[in-house]
């Protein structure tokens, strides 16, 4: 409800007429601005509950009916929270990758 607290959110969009690969496109670019930010010391959380309510967003930003509201990224400086000391744990590489010869 509070969008994580975030100054900021990136809306991505896209224009509705654009080939469905388009979204390996957006994912590329999403992944690219979450580096970019890094590299700023600026901390993102690419998350669906941004979007939940595409109505909602469209209205507030003024989202065009051509485009299409891919998802949101939250942006902002890390706080002390506990929450954000929080690191997931990785699968091993070995665990999804098949290397063919
Ligand atoms: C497209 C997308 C949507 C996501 N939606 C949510 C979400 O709605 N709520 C949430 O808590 N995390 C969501 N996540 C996960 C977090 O943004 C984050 O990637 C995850 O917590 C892993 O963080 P870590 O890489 O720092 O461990 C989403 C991730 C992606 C890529």
């Amino acid at each position: 409800r509070h969008l994580f607290n975030a100054p900021a959110v990136i809306y991505l969009t896209v224009e509705r007429k654009v080939s469905p690969w388009m979204i390996y496109d957006m994912g590329a670019f999403s992944q690219s601005i979450l580096l970019a930010a890094a590299n700023e010391q600026v901390d993102t959380i690419p998350a669906y509950e941004t979007a939940k309510y595409p109505d909602a967003v469209r209205k507030a930003i003024g989202i065009p009916e051509n485009e299409l509201l891919i998802g949101g990224i939250a942006m902002g400086y890390r706080s002390e929270g506990m929450i954000n000391a929080f690191h997931s744990q990785r699968s091993s590489v070995a665990s999804f990758l098949t290397i063919k010869h």
